[in-house]
């Protein structure tokens, strides 16, 4: 496995590469990553920072100078991460997985979602192997443990007419630390599971499932997956768009991703995630 050298731009610093008296105990350092993430294709180059911006803007460069599909981005901490729709993700030193891993399937620009699947699978059966605690999904990109948020997922892409060109699956999953409470209850896995949580190890284990879920990036079985683990279908919820609230019933999820509403007045809506917040209505 090849380790890229870090560069020092947006004033992002590399850990160190070799210097093992300097490392802190539970922080990734890039060589012995190399060694955890050892043959698997998805990891392969990876750079790691101590603290970098978003880890998803800087794949996304990497990726339109030609990066390899493959490439993983990991921060220790982010001082601008980004969550859907712009907003802040916070990645306090250590306490987290934060990390942007280029693709480069064969998709249709149109089915770009099938990512955003995909790590939600894959998240969730990664937390399930190294934990004890079930992992679920909110529609359209949250991972919810005992139904709280532990962590979103950011699929951005780039394209080429009407195919997709490159993926940047950036995935926050909250370990150590989980931050208070803005509209949603938030948790991170070691609150949930109460044992003390090795990073790489869980690392390793989402790497796995991505690699395996990718070759099934279209197949009906991903969508069955991921259809499992969402929480509220067959609910009353409450869709929150920029223009106001919707009240309906999360009915069901199509393949493409979109969520079926019926909504109170009767009318059923397929809605994407775009610029919409899901909340349970309140009985
Ligand atoms: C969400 O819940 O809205 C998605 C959050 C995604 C956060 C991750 S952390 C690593 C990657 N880099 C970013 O700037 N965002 C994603």
């Amino acid at each position: 496995m090849c380790l890229q050298r870090m560069s020092t731009e947006d004033s992002t610093t590399a850990i160190g590469i070799r210097r093992p008296s300097r490392y802190n105990r539970g922080m990734f350092h890039a060589s012995e990553l190399v060694r955890q993430l050892a043959g698997l294709r998805f990891g392969h180059p990876v750079q790691v920072f101590q603290q970098i911006g978003s880890t998803n803007d800087h794949a996304k460069r990497l990726a339109e100078g030609g990066a390899p599909e493959g490439l993983l981005v990991l921060a220790e901490e982010q001082t601008a991460g980004r969550g859907r729709m712009n907003r802040h993700w916070l990645t306090p030193p250590g306490t987290a997985l934060a990390l942007s891993l280029i693709l480069r399937p064969t998709l249709p620009a149109a089915q770009l979602s099938r990512l955003t699947l995909l790590a939600g699978v894959a998240a969730c059966e990664a937390i399930e192997q190294t934990t004890t605690v079930r992992a679920e999904l909110k529609w359209p990109n949250d991972i919810l443990l005992s139904g709280k948020k532990a962590g979103g997922i950011l699929v951005e892409g780039a394209f080429n007419g009407e195919a997709l060109d490159y993926a940047v699956l950036g995935l926050g999953l909250n370990v150590s630390w989980s931050p208070e409470a803005v509209d949603f209850p938030a948790t991170n896995v070691q609150a949930e599971c109460g044992q003390t949580i090795d990073r790489a190890q869980l690392l390793r284990a989402l790497l796995t499932r991505l690699e395996t879920w990718a070759a099934a990036l279209t197949a009906p079985a991903l969508f069955e997956a991921w259809r499992a683990r969402l929480v509220w279908l067959g609910q009353p919820i409450v869709i929150h768009t920029p223009e106001g609230e919707l009240p309906g019933q999360a009915e069901d999820v199509d393949d493409d991703g979109a969520l079926r509403v019926r909504l109170a007045s009767g009318e059923m809506r397929r809605v994407l995630a775009g610029d919409v917040h899901l909340r349970p209505a309140r009985g």
